[in-house]
């Protein structure tokens, strides 16, 4: 405001230290004041309110010395004014002046004293000469402390500067001009031209803030995927790469039977239970299963057939009815498993029948419909599956299974290892090994290992086998028909790619919406 009232009254502000800031008594000829000056050119002109040239000083500043002096007096002054007057009590001994007015000060003061004749000796100690002194090196500090210089000029300067009383200090000053858009209103320019300013006509005399094409604006919004569903994305994209149809898998809530029963899971495995699954209160009971192959599952889970002797032990059909969370997407597969086997069983599923057309087959030729109605199929689902776990840094109750399925004629463990092999390179995982495992649906059953190039040791990756015939027959399947399968989680590829250590950090309320949005695209 002073910058451009004194403009408007002036036309140009020759010297910006000239300018008396609010508040201040004396003219702006500091350096701190012509920076405080110096920030409100900047905003004005950044404005175009007005423009202004630099110039560049040197003046001087106080050093602690000179500043003691400018307040106490030089040291040869506090001398003189410490001994007493000839004739006017004993003199002083050069020791009481010491003590009096400290060492150094004494001894420096002592000699200049001495020269202007302001000191005299008397005996052993000392009095005062003259009456009256000039202290010319007090007045000289008072003077650089107020102007920055001297008006004795640049040799009295060099000579303070040589006692370390002064020293040069650079400053700035400023020539202010009215810029093109200058005005003594301080008001904020406007940024936007609004429909008021246009009906009330104010925008006749506003001021505008001018466009900044440099400004790189602001970050959209717009939506951003998750991490999981980039990793999914990718691992689909394998899948149907090879051939594979997706599986629907969107009941989260599933029958024991699916779960377990028709799986030949026993329904007193340990998994069954309450610490591991989730079941539902409300409703707590599924509709039944299709009659025939529900007689058909209980018959072999008590009593055995096909080749197996079955559990013998008793079967509950309170067991079977329970709902649940699903605890894997084994139990959608074995649900779909079913559906394809309708054409064996003389029964239509166009579900199924779609999903078999859009999957490739894994042999042909032996895998033509020999007249049992079968048809073979490669299918996949990536989706949620719920346990009932301790939650840690890599343990959620709720994870991503990523299920493979493949239905065909005479398939082997050979075929299920290769299947593997070219699934996991293609995840650019090249390191696997098998590992005997044992799951109440497949026999053989195989872990799956990779190899961790970071953490440098073997780390499980997944699940597999070969599905049961006491799994299979039931359904409708011929004997010549064989599964295979596998399971891996879709969180710890995810981590691993992601370099993220704490599962919190990748699932749940504690996820930086921030991070998610910055995640960067993922490739296999
Ligand atoms: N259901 C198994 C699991 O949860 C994975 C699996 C799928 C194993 C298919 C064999 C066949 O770990």
């Amino acid at each position: 405001k002073l910058i451009l009232e004194t403009l408007d009254r002036h036309g140009t502000i020759k010297d910006t230290r000239t300018l008396v800031l609010p508040g201040q008594n004396d003219p702006a000829a500091t350096h701190d004041a012509q920076i405080i000056i110096l920030g409100a050119l900047n905003s004005l002109s950044s404005r175009e309110m007005i423009t202004y040239e630099t110039h560049e000083t040197t003046s001087h500043v106080l050093t602690p010395e000179g500043a003691s002096i400018a307040l106490n007096g030089s040291h040869e002054a506090r001398v003189w004014a410490a001994v007493p007057a000839k004739g006017e009590g004993s003199p002083m001994t050069p020791k009481e002046l010491e003590a009096k007015i400290g060492g150094d000060i004494a001894k420096i003061g002592q000699g200049r004293a001495f020269k202007n004749k302001w000191i005299s000796k008397e005996g052993a100690g000392l009095v005062k000469l003259a009456s009256e002194i000039d202290d010319v090196t007090q007045k000289e500090m008072r003077e650089v402390d107020s102007t920055g210089t001297l008006a004795g000029g640049e040799k009295a300067l060099a000579e303070l500067r040589k006692r370390k009383l002064i020293m040069q200090k650079k400053g700035q000053w400023f020539v202010v001009h009215k810029g093109p858009n200058f005005s003594t209103s301080t008001a904020k320019p406007e940024t936007d031209l609004t429909v008021d300013m246009l009906t009330s006509g104010a925008w006749k005399t506003s001021t505008f803030k001018k466009y900044n094409f440099e400004a790189e604006g602001i970050p959209t919004n717009g939506g951003a995927l998750h991490p999981l569903l980039k990793v999914r994305e990718e691992i689909r994209n394998i899948f149907l790469e090879m051939g594979f149809a997706e599986m629907p898998t969107s009941n989260f809530v599933e029958s024991a039977f699916w779960c377990f029963d028709a799986l030949f899971v026993p329904q007193q495995h340990p998994a069954r239970e309450v610490q591991d699954t989730f079941y539902l209160s409300d409703p707590a009971k599924s509709l039944p299963p299709p009659a025939d192959f529900y007689a058909k599952v209980s018959k072999v889970h008590e009593h055995g057939g096909f080749g197996s002797t079955g559990y013998r032990a008793p079967w509950s059909d309170e067991e079977t009815r329970k709902l649940l969370l699903r605890t894997h997407t084994t139990a959608s597969s074995a649900a779909m498993l079913y559906k394809l086997a309708a054409r064996c069983r003389g029964e239509e599923d166009p579900e199924a029948d779609a999903l078999a057309a859009h999957s490739g087959t894994t042999r042909k030729g032996k895998s033509a419909d020999q007249g049992d109605g079968f048809r073979p199929a490669k299918l996949f689902s990536i989706d949620r599956v719920f346990r009932n776990e301790t939650m840690d840094a890599t343990h959620l109750a709720e994870f991503h299974q990523v299920e493979g399925v493949v239905a065909d004629r005479d398939l082997t463990l050979a075929d299920l290892i290769g299947f593997m092999r070219v699934f996991f390179k293609k995840m650019g995982i090249e390191n696997i090994r098998f590992k005997p495992a044992y799951n109440p649906y497949t026999e053989p059953s195989l872990e799956i290992f990779a190899f961790h190039p970071q953490l440098k040791k073997w780390v499980e990756v997944g699940n597999s086998g070969m599905f049961r015939p006491e799994m299979l027959e039931p359904m409708g399947f011929p004997k010549d028909v064989h599964v295979h399968g596998w399971g891996i989680g879709l969180e710890r590829p995810t981590m691993i790619r992601y370099g993220i250590t704490n599962i919190r950090s990748l699932v749940g309320h504690k996820v930086s919406i921030d991070s998610v949005e910055k995640s960067p695209a993922v490739r296999f």
